[in-house]
């Protein structure tokens, strides 16, 4: 048994633990926004934020994520209001569409850790769009970055004294 919280839910997973978690959030979760591309951690498609850094979820077994905080693109936000899902949708990224939870949530996590982060940083990113997406991929990354970095310096440091 494995247990851990996804999308702040706390679950035990009865399955075996060399199960990818990829196939305990798709079949035992029904969590079908992580995709399953690849299979060997190359694509990204499967991508889940785990403990606040972004993973191939095709790459971890259960057994190794005994405690673990998992986020996957249904938990990102309520009503898909993540900077970078409204970014994805100003800059009309969705091709095809299958690479899109991936991105976003490797977006998410890259952004969290630095909300400006540079073009090496956004050309470390291994995950890839088949379809031709990646231009606009690159748009939505900037404005994501503009709209969390403006949020953040209208947001006081500390409270205000009374
Ligand atoms: Fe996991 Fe491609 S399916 S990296």
């Amino acid at each position: 048994m494995t247990r851990m919280t996804v999308n702040g839910q706390a679950l035990e997973y009865k399955l075996d633990p060399q199960t990818p978690l990829l196939w305990a959030l798709r079949e035992a979760s029904n969590l079908t926004g992580t995709k399953h591309g690849c299979d060997d951690g190359a694509c990204g498609a499967c991508t889940v934020i785990v403990d606040g850094r972004a993973e191939r979820s095709c790459q971890l077994p259960l057994g190794s994520l005994e405690g673990s905080v998992v986020t996957t693109i249904e938990g990102l936000s309520a009503n898909r209001s993540h900077p970078v899902q409204l970014a994805w949708l100003a800059e009309q990224v969705t091709q095809c569409g299958f690479c899109e939870p991936g991105f976003i949530m490797a977006i998410a996590a890259l952004l969290q850790a630095s909300p400006r982060p540079s073009q090496q940083q956004i050309d470390a990113l291994p995950n890839r769009c088949a379809c031709g997406a990646q231009p606009r991929i690159l748009r939505a990354i900037r404005r994501a970055s503009a709209a969390m970095t403006e949020a953040a310096v209208k947001r006081p440091a500390t409270p205000p004294n009374r």
